[in-house]
């Protein structure tokens, strides 16, 4: 997997040093690096054999580029084992019935937050892309709980504010360049209970929102701003986990 994260660039990094001018000290830095993410995984909850099959599957998945997708898709866009757990963890603790997905890609955190609702529970999950739907829709069979909603996710937001839907929970996790706006348009048009937990992923942006601008793609930048406008926001309450990508966990104030 190609390294996407802070602690995961900064691994390839010190073993690339580490290669070139090997020293115990370095050996040392690699190893709390390296040695963190496997450790998290082997002490966490484990996956569901049916979340062990799609990740599998996402991996093999031959991605073909798309002139007009909204996105290059890739396996490691995937949130994967830990960051799953954390999601379905909070579905549980927070006794959320109606949930909000916004980035779907192949389902896997759609179906990891399903598993911890209720009978009469729902997930609604937002994809732009026909071919990540496609493969998220198969992952999907059987499961009553998860509705897929095909096409732009800001338009999708319209449309379930203008049905009146309300939700407890949240997952933002689709164009980082419009992170903001998801929120922003979610919680102006009423899509948030009193209370709801909104959850965003990939708010350290592989490091990008604390380095140098120079290290900072538009992405970064883009996620660096929704980070400064959450934090001023007086309806928000949140804590920034350093997990995989950085995690966000917002509070809509009551
Ligand atoms: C990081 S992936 C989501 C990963 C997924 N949540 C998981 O954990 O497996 C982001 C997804 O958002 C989709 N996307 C990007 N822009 C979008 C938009 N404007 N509306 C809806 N989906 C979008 C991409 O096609 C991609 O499948």
């Amino acid at each position: 997997m190609r390294p996407v994260t802070p602690l995961s660039v900064l691994a390839h990094q010190l073993e690339l040093l580490d290669r070139e001018q090997p020293s115990p000290r370095l050996d040392h830095a690699r190893a709390l690096a390296s040695g963190l993410d496997d450790y998290l995984s082997a002490t966490t909850t484990p996956e569901s054999e049916r979340l062990a099959a799609l990740s599998r599957r996402t991996s093999e998945h031959v991605w073909t580029r798309s002139e007009s997708a909204v996105a290059t898709l890739e396996p490691e866009m995937l949130s994967g084992h830990v960051e799953g757990q954390l999601l379905r963890f909070l579905v549980a603790v927070t006794g959320a019935r109606r949930v909000l997905e916004i980035g779907t890609f192949t389902g896997y955190s759609a179906l990891a937050m399903a598993e911890a609702l209720p009978a009469d529970g729902r997930v609604i999950t937002c994809e732009a892309d026909p071919r990540a739907a496609e493969v998220a829709r198969d992952a999907f069979a059987g499961c009553d709980r998860i509705v897929l909603e095909e096409g732009p996710a800001l338009a999708t937001l319209e449309r379930l504010a203008g049905a009146g839907e309300v939700f407890d929970f949240a997952f933002v996790d689709a164009d980082k360049t419009q992170y903001w706006d998801y929120l922003d348009v979610a919680h102006r048009r009423g899509l948030f209970a009193p209370g709801a937990v909104v959850v965003v992923d990939n708010t350290l942006y592989q490091g990008e929102v604390y380095l140098d601008a120079v290290h900072r793609s538009p992405r970064g930048a883009a996620v660096a701003e929704f980070n400064a406008r959450v934090a001023a926001h007086p309806a928000f309450e949140q804590v920034l986990l350093p997990l995989r990508d950085g995690v966000t966990l917002i509070r809509v104030l009551p």
